[in-house]
Formats: C-alpha cells, structure tokens, sequence
C-alpha cells in the first residue's frame, strides 16, 4: 500500500506487557519430535500492535498458543501483564484456577472464528461472560455493548450462519473482549477473509488498540497485515525469531529482509551509462527536500525507478530506487552525499562482494 499513511501512535510505552523468554516447544508423537520454537525471546510492548510473520510450519501458531498457556512449553518462561504464566502450570490444585483466570484477561481470535452454531450471536458473545459468572443481566449488558464496539449492534439475536466471514469474525472479536483483556492474540485472524473484509476487520483491531489501549498480537503470513496495522514485526523461521523490531528499526538495519519485503522496490536502468542506487528511509530525513538538495546541489537529473514509502508519526519511512546519471565511478560524490544525511545507500545490482575493493563507500552499512 505505498502512500498509505500512518499516524502517530501515541500509546504505546516501553514497558512490555508480554515476554517469553528461552520459550521453547517439543512435540512428541509416535516416537517423533518436532521442535516447533526453539529458544523463542519475544518482547511486545504495551499498547502495540506486534506482527508475527513466517511460512507455514515456522512456530507462528505454537507461539501464540504457548503464550496464552494453551500450549504447555516445553521450557522457557511466559509472563503477560506482569504475571509469569508459565509459574501458574502445575503448581498444585489452585494452579488450574489462576491460570484460568489470567487466561479470561488474553483475548483470543481464530481464523475459523469458533462460533457456537446453536447460539445467536448475543450468546456467543455471552458465553466467556458465563464462564467468569457474571448475572443474566449483567452479561447481556456487556454483550450488546461489545456488540456495538465493534459494529454489529443490530446482529443480536441472528446465528452465526447468517452472518458474512467477517461478522462473524467481528462477532469472533467481541468474544475475546468479553473478559476485558489487556491484550488480544489473533491467529490468522483474516486468512479466510476477501481483501476489502480483511482490510475493515485490521482497522477494527486498529481502532480497539487506540480506543482501549489494547496490545495486539497477531500471527500472519501476509506481508500487507504487518504493513497496514503493525507498530512492530518479527519474522519467524524454524522455531526462530530471527529479525524483530519496530518498522523504523527494521528499516534501519541493512540487509533487514523483513524491511525489503515490507518496502518492495523494482525498477531497471534505462541505459548502460547509470547508476542504480536504493536508498532507504528511516524517519530521520524527509524524503523529497534530500532528492531535491541532491538534484541542485549536483545539478542531475535523477529518476525514481521505484518506491515503496509509508508515513509513521509524521515522518517519511521506506525505500526508493533512484536512477542517476552516469557510472558509479562518476557517482561518488553524490552517493557520499546521501549518506552524510544519515541515510542507507545500496548500489542495487551490486552486491558489496563485487564492488571495487578499496572504495569503502560501498561498505554496506548507513553512513552517519
Ligand atoms: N500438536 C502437534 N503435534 C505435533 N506437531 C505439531 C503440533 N502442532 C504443530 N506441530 C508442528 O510444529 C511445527 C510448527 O507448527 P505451527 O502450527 O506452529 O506452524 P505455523 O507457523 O502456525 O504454520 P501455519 O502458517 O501453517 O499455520 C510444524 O512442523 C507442525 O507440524
Ligand atoms: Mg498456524
């Protein structure tokens, strides 16, 4: 969604409200193991919403479970809220109800939303509500407002079969608010949704996160849900995190390949007397005054090939193949130039291993 445009997040703090730390999960059956996370270390902060991206098998849906304790990890430590979950399991008969009650306060949304077919959507709704014991009238109360929270006042009294994919995944959503929790996981939340439904049930997880302070963490394969709604993302491989950070912070770090599949640039040179060069974005500059300086100062003609540029609180971030004119040799000086404004330069094509060895402007790392 290049040009979409992402306003100041205001909420979130530094202090995080789910850790796991060493978090690792072993599942054996018949005589086999498979190690789905493998010394997993996740930080989410308050008041964010944190994206989990991966392909199939990676640990993405491990995670999740095993942060909400539906999962028992095999070692390692989940805390949520400042309670140390992973303490709770098995530590005598009142173990079981702790751990329950900590669990009312961790939404929860599934792919397949998991309605119950025989109840109207109000008793959905009603179900985690009964569960915590809360009065007829108290429950249908919450259950209406929480309806209204999230746009389906009016669906009450229908059954989830007459619901569209995504109210019932709205109506999924209302579910895991019941218990008023500090924070929602969702696993595929939009999966099985069309792309205009996915796009209206990620706003609505946007929303709840600003109106309610909610911290949202969401499991996804697609690339578009961590670049529409997330404040954070980690990229999972083999039980692994192996890049985390905030968007910016992934921008930040050369050769990030969560950054370059967020902020996906293509473009060719138009001629064989160019130079190619890929420059990202961070938030520290903006971006058109650092084009436009370097066109004046140097009096060149610069062409953007390719751009993939997004606005986080007020400050450009992304990447952008620009063309200049001329071989790379005659570049320098420019190349210099952007880099003295603190930001990353990539020659694109040119891995650094084919680079003249003594130009250490090639060296892959943002000037400063
Ligand atoms: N209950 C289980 N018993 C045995 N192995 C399991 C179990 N659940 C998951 N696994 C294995 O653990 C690994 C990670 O699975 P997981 O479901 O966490 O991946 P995922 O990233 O959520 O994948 P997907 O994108 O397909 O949902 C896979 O190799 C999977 O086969
Ligand atoms: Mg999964």
């Amino acid at each position: 969604m290049p040009g979409h445009t992402r306003a100041a997040h205001s909420t979130v703090t530094e202090s995080p409200v789910i850790t796991t730390s060493g978090l690792t999960k072993v599942y054996r059956s018949r005589g086999r193991e498979v190690t789905a996370l493998d010394g997993v270390d996740l930080h989410v902060r308050e008041g964010e919403v944190y994206g989990v991206i991966g392909q199939s098998g990676a640990g993405k849906s491990s995670l999740i479970r095993c942060v909400n304790l539906l999962e028992r990890p095999t070692s390692g430590t989940v805390t949520v809220a400042g309670q140390d979950l992973t303490a709770l399991v098995g530590r005598g008969p009142r173990a079981g109800r702790e751990l329950r009650r900590a669990r009312s306060r961790i939404g929860m949304v599934f792919q397949h939303f998991n309605l119950l077919s025989s109840r109207t959507v109000q008793d959905n709704v009603e179900l985690p509500l009964e569960i915590l014991g809360l009065s007829g009238q108290e429950r249908s109360r919450k259950a209406l407002e929480l309806l209204d929270l999230v746009g389906l006042a009016d669906k009450a009294k229908s059954y989830p079969a007459q619901l569209s994919g995504g109210q019932k995944q709205r109506v999924g959503i209302a579910r895991a608010l019941a218990g008023d929790p500090k924070v929602l996981l969702s696993d595929e939340a939009t999966s099985a949704l069309d792309p205009e439904t996915t796009r209206s049930i990620l706003q609505l997880l946007r929303d709840l996160n600003r109106q309610l302070g909610l911290t949202v963490l969401l499991i996804t394969h697609e690339m578009d849900v961590v670049k529409s709604v997330c404040d954070s993302a980690a990229l999972m491989e083999r039980g692994q995190i192996i890049e985390s950070g905030t968007v910016s912070e992934l921008l930040a770090t050369p050769g990030s390949e969560l950054a370059a599949a967020l902020f996906p640039v293509s473009g060719e040179a138009t001629g064989e007397d160019r130079t190619v060069v890929d420059v990202t974005f961070h938030g520290e500059a903006a971006t058109q005054p650092v084009i436009s300086q370097l066109s004046r100062t140097y009096n060149i003609d610069i062409s953007i090939l390719g751009a993939a540029m997004d606005t986080i609180a007020g400050k450009q971030v992304g990447r952008m193949r620009i063309e200049l004119p001329g071989r790379f040799e005659e570049n320098v000086v420019p190349i210099g130039f952007l880099r003295e404004q603190g930001l990353q330069v990539e020659i694109a094509g040119e891995g650094p291993a084919s680079a003249p060895q003594d130009d250490t402007l090639l060296v892959k790392e943002g000037a400063k």
